[in-house]
C-alpha cells in the first residue's frame, strides 16, 4: 500500500442472499485529497460497492483497508475517518439543522466543538438556517444537510451517493462547487454519479462499474486523450461531389449538412498528419473552407463505447 493510498479494496466480492452476484472481486486503491467518480448504469454495484466500504453491507469475500484499519476486524477506526451521504435521503424533519449535525457527531463519541460545526455550516452556506427545523428547508438545502452530517465528526473521506440525482441544473453546479471547496480542505471524496457532466466536471479519476465488474479506472484526463477521438471539421464554400484524388491520403470524410448539400468535410485528428499541412492542401486543390471547428469527443461518448448504455 502507498503512502498516500487512503483506502485499499482487495478482490471484493458480494454475492446477495437471494444468490444475485452484485460485485465480481473488485479491487480499487483511492489516493488521499482525490475526487474519484464511480460511474456505472443503474444495478451495475455503485451502491452495493461504497456500502460496503462504510461498513453497512458486509462483503461475501475480499477486504477493504481504510487508512491502514480493517473495516471489518477494526471496525469503529475505520468508520470514524468515513462520512456518507446515502443515495436515499433520510432526515429528522422536526429538528433544527443545528441539533441533527451536532447529534451525528454524537453518534461518532466525539465531544462536542461547536466551533467546527459552525465553520461547517458556514461553508456549506447552511449558517443563517441553523435555527430552521429541517422540514422547512428546500430540497438543495437538505442535502446540503445531509453533507453537514456526514462531515460532522470530521472524517476524512467523505462518500456521496448520487449527490445530484433529480437536482435542477443550477443546484446541481453549486453542489459541485461545494464539493470543490470541501477537497480544498483536504478531504478525499468518492461519488457516484449517473451524470457522466458530473463526473467530467469534477473527477480527478473515473472508475467504470458494469455488472459488478470494475472495467476501468483511469485519470480522467488521460482517459479522454487515449479514448477520446478528435475530429476537425471543415464547413465549405462550395459543394464537392467527392474529395479529390490529390487528398485521397488524408483521413477525410464528406458529409451531407441538414440541407443536403455536401458541405462538411471531417479529418480525424488522430493521424498523424500535421493540420496546416491538410490546410494547405485544401487549398491547393480548390477547396476553402468558409469555416474551421474542432470536436472533442465526451466523457460520455467514451462510457457508451464502453459500457454500450447511458
Ligand atoms: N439487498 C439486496 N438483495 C438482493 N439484490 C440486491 C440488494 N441490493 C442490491 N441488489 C442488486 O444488486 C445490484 C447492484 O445494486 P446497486 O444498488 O449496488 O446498484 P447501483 O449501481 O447503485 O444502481 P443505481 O444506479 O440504480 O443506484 C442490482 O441488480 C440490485 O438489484
Ligand atoms: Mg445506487
Amino acid at each position: 500500500m502507498q503512502n498516500d493510498t487512503v483506502i485499499n479494496i482487495t478482490s471484493l466480492k458480494k454475492i446477495y442472499d437471494n444468490g444475485f452476484k452484485a460485485l465480481n472481486g473488485v479491487n480499487l486503491e483511492i489516493s488521499r485529497g482525490e475526487i474519484f467518480a464511480l460511474l456505472g448504469p443503474n444495478g451495475a454495484g455503485k451502491t452495493t460497492l461504497i456500502s460496503i466500504v462504510c461498513g453497512i453491507v458486509r462483503p461475501t469475500s475480499g477486504t477493504v483497508v481504510i487508512g491502514g484499519y480493517d473495516n471489518i476486524q477494526q471496525y469503529r477506526q475505520a468508520r470514524t475517518l468515513v462520512g456518507l451521504v446515502p443515495q436515499e435521503l433520510s432526515t429528522d424533519a422536526f429538528e433544527t439543522v443545528w441539533d441533527t449535525v451536532s447529534f451525528s457527531r454524537g453518534l461518532f463519541g466525539k465531544p462536542a466543538k461547536p466551533q467546527y460545526i459552525e465553520d461547517l455550516l458556514k461553508r456549506l452556506s447552511l449558517w443563517d438556517k441553523k435555527g430552521e427545523q429541517i422540514r422547512y428547508l428546500s430540497g438543495g438545502m437538505k442535502r446540503r444537510v445531509m453533507m453537514a452530517k456526514a462531515l460532522s465528526h470530521e472524517p476524512e473521506i467523505l462518500f456521496l451517493d448520487e449527490p445530484t440525482a433529480g437536482v435542477d441544473v443550477e443546484l446541481r453546479k453549486s453542489m459541485w462547487a461545494q464539493v470543490r471547496s470541501l477537497r480544498e480542505t483536504g478531504i478525499t471524496i468518492i461519488l457516484t454519479t449517473h451524470y457522466i457532466e458530473e463526473a467530467q466536471e469534477m473527477a480527478d479519476r473515473v472508475g467504470i462499474i458494469n455488472n459488478g465488474d470494475l472495467i476501468l479506472t483511469e485519470d480522467k484526463n488521460t482517459l479522454m486523450r487515449t479514448m477520446g477521438k478528435r475530429k476537425m471539421i471543415f464547413i465549405l464554400r462550395e459543394e464537392l461531389t467527392a474529395i479529390p484524388t490529390g487528398l485521397s491520403s488524408y483521413p477525410l470524410t464528406l458529409e451531407k449538412d441538414e440541407n443536403g448539400g455536401k458541405l462538411i468535410l471531417t479529418y480525424d485528428a488522430e493521424s498523424e498528419n500535421d493540420i496546416s499541412d491538410v490546410l494547405d492542401n485544401l487549398k491547393s486543390n480548390g477547396i476553402r473552407p468558409k469555416d474551421i471547428y474542432s470536436h472533442q469527443s465526451s466523457l460520455e461518448e467514451i462510457f457508451i463505447k464502453l459500457v454500450g448504455t447511458k
